[in-house]
């Protein structure tokens, strides 16, 4: 196995032109380069990123001075980033400064082996594209609260291989702007790339997403399917979930109750984050009325710990899991919660975050361990196609899509 000869840590500028550290782990006959990325809507039991400059200065020197020499293997090198570290939301080397070098770390690996990221990880076994949630329309803490929920996403439920959801998807994107247009409010987009979502209600926007659908030539729930991220934790004030854009406030049953009807009226398949990372009982309560019909999904609610999967787990609480490697810290305790996931039958989604960069490793994480979802934004900005674009490579590679697809298992309605 190799050694690692040196660590290198800069500054680089992600999509928000907000700096964030790149890492690069060099080997005698290879290298592995990585970014981190940044969330806006960030779980409180999240790994912590610090100030960019002390973080890039920590791998310049503590990290680099821990790992020089030592042999190169994902789980033992995550180890010594966590003992090193020593605190329990990695704040003293920085979430930041971690993440990079672990994932820098899985590319000079795989570049030692000459695989792609994806095939080293993903070994022997077969493999196959995850089912993209692509955002139509981005909102919450990505729009300057402009509507309530964060994510209006499509999930192409009928398509049969991930570049035709890729095509379908292009149609409802391009169709939704249209309307927009027609209406007078197309107004630019939010920070994954989804239009700006100049509304009146939240349910507006269903609205507008389900006749985007159909305007696309798609069946709304037969052949696309609607995926929210209600990203509620932002929405929780003293006791109640906050829709400003409505000029009202919901208790938990209420939430509940209007979820439940835009799930009867709209062709809903996904649901994120619907009730705060604090509210356990509202979440079970909510995975036991709706979580037969739909997926739903913990993102501030397990922050890619598998230890909070396992707690909600026991509590009932949602059906899936997404999984971001800067939210947890490192690669090793990504892929330990999805196995966790697996083995609890819960499903997952490895996912972006609002702050990204040309940084494509997720799309191999999500290939490489056979994750059977993927989210990352919308359909523009170079830094979400840029990971769509590395997944149709993947499935080229793996013979052009001729591989089962899942959507319409795994979304059966
Ligand atoms: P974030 O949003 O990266 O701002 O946390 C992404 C999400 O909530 O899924
Ligand atoms: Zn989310």
């Amino acid at each position: 196995m190799a050694r690692i000869v040196d660590v290198v840590g800069r500054q680089v500028w992600d999509s928000r032109g907000n700096p964030t550290v790149e890492a690069e782990v060099i080997l005698k006959t290879s290298r592995g380069r990585a970014i981190a990325p940044a969330g806006a809507s960030t779980g409180a039991g999240e790994a912590k990123a610090i100030d960019v400059r002390q973080a890039v200065l920590n791998v310049n020197t503590k990290i680099k001075n821990s790992l020089k020499g030592k042999t190169l293997e994902q789980a033992s090198v995550d180890e010594t980033l966590i003992e090193l570290d020593g605190t329990p939301d990695k704040s003293k080397l920085g979430a930041n400064a971690i993440v990079a070098v672990s994932l820098a770390c899985a590319h000079a690996a795989a570049a030692a082996a000459r695989k792609p990221l994806w095939r080293f990880l993903g070994g022997s076994r077969k493999l196959a594209l995850p089912v993209p949630q692509i955002q139509i329309f981005g909102g919450g803490a990505h729009a300057k609260g402009r509507v309530d929920i964060q994510d209006y996403m499509v999930i192409c439920v009928g398509a049969g291989s991930f570049a035709e959801s890729l095509e379908w998807t292009a149609k409802i994107y391009k169709a939704a702007g249209a309307r927009l247009a027609k209406r007078g409010l197309l107004q630019g987009v939010a920070d994954e790339g989804g239009y700006w979502p100049a509304f009146k209600s939240n349910e507006e926007a269903l609205e507008e997403l389900t006749g985007a659908i159909s305007d696309a030539g798609f069946e709304p729930g037969v052949d696309v399917g609607i995926a929210l991220d209600v990203a509620a934790t932002q929405l929780w004030r003293g006791g109640r979930y906050h829709l400003a854009l409505e000029n009202r406030s919901l208790t938990a049953d209420q939430m509940h109750a209007m979820l439940l009807r835009w799930i009867e009226r709209y062709p809903i398949v996904s649901i994120e984050d619907p009730f705060g990372e604090h509210d356990a009982a509202a979440m079970a309560a909510f995975t036991r009325t709706a979580g037969g019909k739909i997926q739903v999904v913990g993102d501030d609610f397990f922050v890619t710990r598998k230890e909070k999967l396992l707690e909600g787990k026991e509590k009932g609480c949602c059906n899936c899991v997404l999984l971001k490697p800067n939210q947890v810290g490192t690669v090793t305790e990504t892929l330990r919660c999805w196995e966790a996931a697996r083995q609890a039958g819960y499903g997952a989604i490895v996912s972006a975050r609002s702050g990204e960069t040309e940084d494509v490793s997720i799309v191999h994480l999500a290939v490489g361990w056979g994750v059977p979802q993927l989210k990352v934004g919308s359909f523009s900005r170079s830094e979400r196609m840029a990971k769509w674009n590395e997944a149709l490579r993947i499935e080229e590679a793996l013979g052009g899509g001729k591989l089962p697809f899942p959507a319409r298992k795994l979304f059966k309605r």
